[in-house]
């Protein structure tokens, strides 16, 4: 059997994936590979090629052409075959920081010969994509997180894999009317009302309070996801500085077009691509589903049972990273998730965020010291070199750096213990992870995040399987300043 390349630019770590793909769908005797196209000699099983990510056709000389699914998904709602596309299906419903490159999850499956059926956990599922893909395939999953934006999200992609394409733009025409003609004024005296005030011009708030009613006033199933399109347009329109990662007042000019025109454009997209991809897959009514809950934690909600998961994949938070939710904070707001004056208390919670709240400065330190959460000792030392590594020309942001690199491998602890006892044993258990490195008294320091991330999984229930490292991944919406060279996937597999 022939297998043939996209034709898109492929980076190095996707030809190397591709071949595991091979190996675990098809299982042939033999893989030869060709400048442009592979040849595998008796596939096990030849039925398993549709679901290949990194290639586009088969052929063998008894059977006609086979197109992959992945090549119909992009193919028809992507950017032209020139380029690798990330937002068919539901994936481009909203952006989200650090949001898994689709083909890798689909991938990971494929690896772990995930199958129809079988259920599987993303422990930080932030908006969903690997739920995406999991449906795709007929695999039911779910995925937990603490950010309730990323829960709205990933449930409103789950949702609108369910509804036809062609409702969800009528129900979308029908909301835009109501607002165009709606004369309700937007509440604006309680906290929320005040934020957005704080955050939008006047005529612009008001247009896009009147959508949020009408889309409400539909009420039904289309309804989250037709906010979540919306929200996906606020900083646009708002007086943030639409392209920072942080939060900086506006100095670009504010679009040409109106919000409800926008709205009417992103719908259009949306249910384009959506259209296509139900082309491919049907309409897929999946159970499916994202719960909010910390996933140190998951085994204590009611919906998530022990030992109940076949396989967990996941892209983990970056330790101290930059603030994920600074870019969210109107979405959070305007969605009615958080009040404003929780904001700053869901960024302490985060793993990986930035803040220590209050005195946990010192008995954080202790803690290090000690090495209370009983790290294993490569990370625990390394800790404490950072600390010591210390001068007095660090200002207060590195001052912290090493004990939230402690707290933060004391988290994952806790999360690779709490993933353990939701999966079945042997279950594989898949990471994403970056790498990162700080600069202490002038002198540099690398954290091989993939590296300690498996250390410290192996004292936690699980068996370092490999490491493979992806060259030039990107995961999507983080800084190429805050970007790393070390991006790994890490695969484990529960003892
Ligand atoms: C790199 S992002 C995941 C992105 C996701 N793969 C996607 O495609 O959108 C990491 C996620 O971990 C979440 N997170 C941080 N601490 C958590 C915790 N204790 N429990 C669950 N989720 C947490 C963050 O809210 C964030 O959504």
């Amino acid at each position: 059997m022939q297998l043939s390349w996209h034709r898109y630019k492929y980076f190095p770590y996707e030809k190397d994936i591709a071949l595991r793909e091979i190996q675990s769908l098809l299982r042939p005797a033999s893989i030869q590979v060709g400048d442009n196209s592979i040849h595998v000699e008796n596939p096990l099983r030849p039925d398993f090629v549709k679901r290949l990510v990194y290639f586009a056709t088969a052929s063998s000389a008894d059977t006609p052409l086979i197109q992959t699914q992945q090549s119909l998904l992009e193919r028809v709602s992507g950017n032209g075959v020139k380029r690798q596309s990330t937002r068919y299906s539901a994936h481009g419903l909203h952006e989200y920081k650090g949001k898994f490159n689709p083909q890798v999850a689909k991938a990971m499956l494929n690896i772990f010969d995930a199958q129809p059926g079988q259920l599987a956990l993303d422990p930080f599922c932030g908006s969903g994509t690997s739920l995406v893909e999991c449906a795709h395939l007929g695999i039911n999953s779910i995925g937990t997180d603490i950010n309730p934006l990323a829960i709205y999200l990933a449930n409103a992609k789950l949702r609108s894999l369910g509804i036809p394409a062609e409702s969800l733009l009528a129900d979308a025409h029908q909301s835009l009317e109501v607002a165009r003609h709606s004369l309700v004024m937007p509440k604006i005296n309680d906290e929320r009302g005040e934020y957005l005030h704080s955050w939008f011009p006047a005529e612009y708030l008001s247009e896009i309070e009147r959508l949020k009613l009408a889309i409400e006033a539909i009420s039904g199933q289309c309804t989250p996801v037709l906010l979540a399109l919306a929200s996906n347009l606020l900083r646009d329109y708002s007086l943030q500085e639409p392209r920072d990662l942080r939060i900086r007042r506006r100095t670009s000019p504010f679009p040409n077009t109106s919000f409800l025109d926008a709205y009417k454009e992103t719908v259009q997209i949306y249910c384009a691509r959506l259209a296509d991809a139900q082309q491919v897959l049907g309409v897929i009514h999946s159970d499916s589903r994202a719960i909010h809950v910390d996933c140190k934690k998951a085994g204590t909600h009611p919906d998530i049972n022990p030992q109940s998961f076949d396989l967990a994949l996941t892209s983990p938070p970056y330790a101290t990273a930059l603030p994920y939710i600074d870019t969210q904070r109107l979405s959070l707001v305007w969605l009615g998730l958080l009040p404003p004056s929780e904001i700053l208390s869901l960024e302490a919670e985060l793993i990986g965020s930035r803040e220590i709240r209050g005195q946990k400065k010192n008995s954080l330190l202790l803690t290090l010291e000690a090495n209370d959460a009983m790290l294993p000792d490569q990370e625990a030392s390394l800790c404490i070199r950072l600390q010591n590594a210390l001068g007095e020309s660090d200002g207060f942001r590195r001052q912290a750096v090493p004990r939230l690199l402690y707290r933060y491998f004391s988290n994952m602890a806790d999360a690779f213990n709490a993933v353990r006892r939701l999966v079945k044993p042997n279950a594989p258990f898949g990471l994403i992870v970056g790498g990162n490195h700080t600069v202490l008294s002038g002198t540099r320091f690398d954290i091989n995040t993939p590296e300690h991330l498996a250390n410290i999984a192996s004292a936690n229930g699980w068996q370092h399987v490999e490491t493979i490292h992806l060259q030039a991944y990107q995961r999507f919406g983080l800084h190429m300043n805050n970007a790393t060279t070390t991006e790994a996937l890490v695969i484990l597999r529960a003892n």
